[in-house]
């Protein structure tokens, strides 16, 4: 009788442990820890203890003989910026991982994709977390109503990957990795090696009938995949769902894309019938602005797209003598940094003044050429001055108080163009009439916040 073993697995990282600690010395990760049953097998030697290997030797090819998997089909879907980011469409035998949080969309935006797709192909809709009914609500709402367009109800993995064998379909979407257990593994659903067998299991399943496979992940609030940071290498596509559960834009990126580029980005709109791309996602932003003191338009880029969005700050009277900033679609790190800046490089007292920031529209800005506009929305809250409504700002701001350069300034100043703003405030090494150039933090707000 062999005596079962235990271990300890990190949920973030998968890293294994004999016994139990408190932080994972891998991932940092705190109370990360489930202990798991090892099923050992006797005194089993592995192959090459015993001398013997149970391997055949692998069947290669010429690489320039090779057909490459891009000449493949792509599954084409209804949104054209969503093609744009997947590389042309969901590439047959492809496995992608769309992962977002809870009530984001996800299964509303895999629904109006398998709506479309199953005008032409066979099209499978696994779930796990929703009951027929529930799904049979939704399509009917999406208008999916296509003979193609299966529905079944599992959380077996092996039934799943078996499916999928099977070859029927073209593309199948499994909704969600979290709620998949394999017959061969006894711990809960959710858990490393729940996630990482699944998902072998599903991807081997998909390559070997060129089956396009989408699989749905959730992520915690802090935007980690929960638990399976390992099925981030497994699949091809890691497309990440993003932005603010109750109205706003939320974007669809790739963060990984063994076939396509990751600096294109989607912009979807939550509506009555479902997800709606926004193609002129600057007019839709700037739409509902009042020019008061607090607020200025950044011109930005999402991926590859330039985008104006409002930045607007509020500053109050601290309370408790610790003043509290507070950043809503910026990072908090970053507007720290920038206060700092401010109250060492310019004259202005910010350390009696809580401060908010907060970007319009529930985008999340994840550019240094914001640091410039975030500075000058909070000197003019601060000042109760407005800046004049025809400008946008970009640039970044360095430790110095020195607005240092911008990448695609060419792309900013267009859209801003477009949108009918008549000038840039922007780096001095910008060469455009467009802008008026500023080199220096201080200068700037003496000039254009009044
Ligand atoms: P859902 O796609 O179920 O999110 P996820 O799969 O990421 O958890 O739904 C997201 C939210 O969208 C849900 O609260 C209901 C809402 N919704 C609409 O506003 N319009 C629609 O047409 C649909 C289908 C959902
Ligand atoms: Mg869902």
């Amino acid at each position: 009788m062999v005596k079962a073993r235990n271990q300890f697995v990190c949920q973030q990282c998968g890293a294994v442990y004999a016994k139990w600690v408190g932080q994972c010395a891998n991932c940092q990760a705190w109370n990360s820890l489930v202990e798991q049953v090892v099923e050992t097998e006797g005194n089993k030697k592995t192959a090459i203890e015993k001398g013997k290997l149970s391997g055949k030797k692998l069947d290669f090819v010429k690489i320039k003989t090779i057909v490459p998997s891009d000449a493949k089909a792509r599954l084409v879907t209804e949104f054209p910026d969503l093609n744009i980011v997947l590389g042309g469409g969901i590439l047959m035998g492809s496995v992608s991982l769309l992962a977002g949080q809870p009530g984001i969309g996800k299964s509303t935006l895999l629904m109006q994709i398998c709506a479309e797709v199953a005008k032409t192909h066979n099209v499978l809709y696994v779930s796990g977390e929703e009951s027929a009914g529930q799904v049979k609500l939704r399509a009917e709402r999406l208008g999916a109503d296509s003979d193609k367009l299966n529905f079944a109800a599992s959380t077996s993995s092996n039934d799943i990957a078996k499916t999928i064998e099977s070859g029927e379909f073209d593309l199948v979407i499994v909704d969600s990795i979290q709620t998949l257990a394999m017959d061969e593994i006894s711990s809960a659903p959710g858990t490393v090696s729940q996630v990482t067998n699944s998902g072998n299991l599903i991807i081997r399943a998909a390559k070997a009938t060129d089956t396009a496979v989408v699989i749905v992940g959730h992520v915690t609030k802090d935007g980690t995949l929960a638990g399976p940071k390992v099925l981030e290498h497994l699949v091809d596509v890691v497309l990440n769902f993003e932005g603010d559960r109750y109205g706003g834009f939320k974007t669809v990126r790739a963060v990984k894309n063994r076939f396509g580029s990751t600096n294109e980005v989607a912009i979807f709109e939550m509506t009555q019938d479902g997800l709606k791309e926004v193609q002129n996602p600057s007019a839709a932003l700037l739409a509902e602005r009042t020019n008061t003191d607090g607020s200025v338009i950044l011109a930005t880029l999402e991926g590859n797209r330039p985008i104006l969005v409002e930045i607007q700050a509020l500053a109050t009277k601290t309370n408790f003598g610790y003043p509290k900033r507070t950043a809503s679609g910026f990072d908090i790190n970053r507007l720290n940094l920038l206060i700092a800046v401010l109250e060492r490089r310019t004259k202005l007292k910010l350390s009696d003044k809580d401060i908010f920031i907060n970007v319009v529209g529930g985008m999340k800005i994840n550019d240094a050429a914001a640091d410039l506009a975030v500075c000058m929305a909070i000197a003019s809250v601060v000042a109760g001055r407005k800046l004049g409504e025809e400008y946008v700002v970009f640039g970044e701001v360095g430790l110095g108080g020195e607005i240092r350069s911008a990448f695609r300034a060419d792309q900013r100043i267009a859209e801003a163009k477009k949108l009918g703003f008549r000038h840039a405030i922007a780096p001095a090494t910008v060469r455009d009439k467009f802008v008026v150039p500023v080199k220096d933090l201080r200068e700037t707000l003496i000039r254009y916040v009044k």
